[in-house]
């Protein structure tokens, strides 16, 4: 009762700013950290109306109510997916979750880029492992919430490959979907996965390991934009050659390109948010177009607004995700989004927002769209 008035109080629009603001003041982890706590206890109001029929989306063969999601990172260790759902996301991916828990890269190890409302991180996957995340899943999974569960390595394991075939093992019998995170630059040696040899074996391995679950959970592959186009063309002749769901695109850049200059751009770690979108945009566009229109994508990377999450299902999306960007615009800029997705979608009369992806993929491949 208590908490539900307090709930009611903190989704007033002066309150929410006041909380973003003094959000904002705060070092960003700990921030990070209140908002965990916040999501527990219930004082982020939830979504009052249920979703419009025209956001029911079909990926990979799993029905969301909405086709936007929270990226990777914000919830690492499976604490918040019901509350992540309940104010509006149409599904959470948690993680990344490593098989024995760890503690991460010392602190500080997560800075704003406020001038361009960009993120650099270098956690380090802190996280508190497969049994802990297990556990809380097997407790509070609720039907018809859709959760993706994102598996990594620990930074000492001695063959990464055999963590990524233990989370999806562990995982597979839980998760909605899996995702096979090799892009995140702050684990060394992590992103060597990408190329051709290493990838052939890691997709093998975990591939083989979702067979022998009970049921068929759909694999997503996460990638980074720090790609060429050799590079991109490796991975799209593996991914032809194994039953893979769908790809991830993208985790964040080591590029500063964007923000020179800017306090804290020459921290360590990976760049995300706004400074991301044109990048991480053409990438998608550019994997879209060596993929074809069959193989699901989901979008991440620098979403800010309606507008640029439109833009992310133009350059080949089917569904997106997005996470610096409520730093510094609160949990209201997932309504804001989808208002403005759904005032275009009845400008447009169109029947479904699907029929927003992959219609200007070659302008985003071709680096002609930017926002
Ligand atoms: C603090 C932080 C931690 C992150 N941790 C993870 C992670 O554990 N696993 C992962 O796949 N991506 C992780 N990401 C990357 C995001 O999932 C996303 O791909 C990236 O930030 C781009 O999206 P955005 O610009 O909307 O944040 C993290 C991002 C941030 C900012």
């Amino acid at each position: 009762m208590v908490l539900s008035h307090f709930a009611k109080f903190l989704s007033q629009p002066v309150v929410q700013n006041l909380s973003r603001d003094a959000l904002l003041r705060l070092d960003p982890e700990t921030a990070h950290g209140l908002t965990i706590n916040a999501l527990k206890l219930g004082a982020v109001a939830p979504q009052e109306t249920a979703d419009p029929k025209f956001f029911e989306t079909e990926i990979a063969g799993l029905l969301l109510k909405n086709p936007i999601g929270m990226a990777a990172g914000f919830d690492k260790n499976a604490e918040v997916p019901n509350q992540l759902s309940d104010i509006g996301f149409g599904f959470a991916e948690v993680g990344t979750i490593t098989p024995r828990p760890q503690d991460g890269n010392p602190k500080p190890r997560l800075f704003r880029v406020a001038e361009k409302d960009g993120v650099i991180n270098r956690m380090g996957f802190n996280n508190e492992g497969h049994m802990a995340a297990y556990e809380r899943l097997t407790k509070n999974k609720k039907p018809g919430v859709t959760i993706g569960v994102n598996v990594g390595a620990n930074k000492d394991s001695e063959d990464f490959v055999a963590d990524y075939v233990e989370g999806v093992t562990r995982f597979a019998p839980l998760a909605d979907y899996l995702t096979v995170n090799i892009s995140s630059p702050n684990t060394p040696g992590l992103r060597d996965l990408q190329s051709a040899e290493a990838l052939k074996r890691l997709l093998g391995e975990t591939l083989h390991a979702r067979a022998q679950a009970a049921v068929r959970v759909p694999v997503f592959l996460k990638l980074a934009p720090d790609l060429d186009e050799k590079a991109m063309d490796e991975i799209v002749d593996v991914i032809r050659q194994v039953d893979l769901d769908g790809l991830i695109i993208s985790n964040t850049t080591l590029s500063r390109e964007q923000v020179t200059g800017c306090e804290n751009a020459d921290e360590a770690g990976g760049l995300s948010g706004k400074p991301l979108f044109n990048f991480s945009t053409m990438r998608l566009a550019q994997m879209r177009m060596r993929v074809g229109n069959e193989l699901p994508i989901i979008g991440v990377g620098g979403i800010h607004s309606a507008k640029s999450a439109e833009a992310k299902l133009a350059a080949g999306a089917n569904a997106i995700q997005l996470y610096s960007a409520l730093v510094f615009g609160g949990m209201e800029l997932l309504r804001d989004i989808k208002n403005g997705l759904a005032v275009k979608i009845r400008k447009d009369k169109l029947a479904n927002i699907s029929e927003l992806s992959s219609t200007d993929v070659e302008a985003w491949a071709n680096g002609k769209a930017e926002i």
